[in-house]
């Protein structure tokens, strides 16, 4: 077997690669970019020939629809039909990690939703990805910039790992901040918001916001057509390769006696000494540094040959909703 030729570069955010950035994504080419929730593949939204190699690059199916990233709220209107809810959550959330489905106008190209009659669509906070949506001034469609089932890149070196052998172009923003994909609400009908994926945007926020209750979907819905509403909540999605089985909570009993070549994730540092293979996602147990480090903490885990990673769920409800989906998703079966 010939080596993988790697052909990508990482790009500082600087005018004049961010300008360089913007004409390659002219051309109908991919450029992998920093957001606040994971880095994303994008595309120029609205050329399906762009599109179609996002679903290359990344060996993602057909029927799995990418979320399309906006810079002001004049694009959503060009893409989608809003209501009085999107427009409130809008307010709210926009710019962040806070995804809406709504009724797609024709414009957006079918290979974007998966044939589906809605598409799903952000405006993204990172400050690099805002100006480089600025200087496209057309919309990005882009999902997760890892190859189709595996976790989701925080760094541009993670890209660089998944997908360095099949893109060019690497837009290097730092770790990302918030480090889980967004949350995805299904808005169309808006006297029944049904919350798609749990995200940073919790789903308390979401309901103080329209002021009612939002659903929650069961996961792996599928359509008459065979694409998936809501292909996210896939039971398999976001996994290593290393075997993860999830704990309630990890006592010091569990891993103290653990087998050498297996691996505990806790939530929170232990008091006591541990042992080499005990990790941990935030010293002090706060939610929002789990979820920063939580993909990053996998792929290391997963890199480091172990049998089996133990992973311990995060305690209580609001952020720990998202967190806990993740590592559920890590470690259930295919
Ligand atoms: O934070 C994020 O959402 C990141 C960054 C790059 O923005 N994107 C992301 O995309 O995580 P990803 O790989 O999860 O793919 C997009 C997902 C689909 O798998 C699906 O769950 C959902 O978005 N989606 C897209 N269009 C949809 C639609 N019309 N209806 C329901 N769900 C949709
Ligand atoms: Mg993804």
């Amino acid at each position: 077997m010939t080596p993988t030729r790697r052909i990508a570069r990482i790009f500082r955010g600087t005018p004049r690669n961010l300008a360089r950035l913007a004409q390659a994504l002219a051309r109908g080419e991919l450029v992998a970019v920093p957001t606040e929730t994971v880095y994303g593949l994008a595309a120029d939204a609205l050329s399906p020939r762009a599109c179609r190699r996002i679903f290359r690059a990344k060996g993602r199916p057909n029927s799995d629809p990418l979320i399309v990233h906006i810079h002001e709220w004049r694009q959503l209107e060009l893409l989608a039909e809003p209501n009085a809810a999107a427009r409130r959550l809008a307010a709210a959330f926009w710019p962040g990690p806070l995804t809406l489905v709504l009724r797609k106008k024709p414009v957006v190209p079918a290979i974007v939703t998966a044939g589906l009659p809605s598409v799903a669509v952000r405006m993204p906070r990172h400050p690099l990805l805002r100006r480089l949506l600025k200087l496209c001034g057309r919309p990005l469609a882009a999902p997760s910039a890892n190859p189709f089932g595996y976790v989701s890149p925080t760094t541009a070196e993670h890209v660089r790992l998944g997908l360095g052998a099949k893109i060019r172009y690497i837009l290097d923003g730092g770790a990302a901040p918030i480090g889980l994909e967004s949350t995805i609400v299904d808005v169309r009908n808006p006297r029944i918001p049904r919350l798609l994926r749990p995200g940073a945007i919790t789903r308390e926020q979401l309901e103080h916001v329209l002021g009612g209750r939002v659903a929650v979907a069961r996961r792996s819905t599928t359509t008459r057509r065979g694409a998936q509403l809501a292909p996210g909540l896939l039971k398999r999605h976001y996994s290593p390769h290393t075997p993860v089985v999830l704990h309630e909570t990890a006592a010091p009993a569990d891993w103290l006696s653990a087998r050498p070549d297996e691996a505990w994730l806790l939530i929170m540092k232990p008091k006591r000494t541990t042992p080499p293979t005990v990790f941990w996602l935030d010293a002090r147990g706060n939610l929002r540094g789990v979820a920063r480090r939580l993909f990053s903490q996998l792929r290391k885990l997963d890199a480091a040959g172990y049998r089996r990673i133990h992973a311990e769920l995060a305690p209580g409800g609001g952020l720990a909703e998202a967190i806990n989906d993740r590592l559920r998703r890590a470690a259930a079966a295919s």
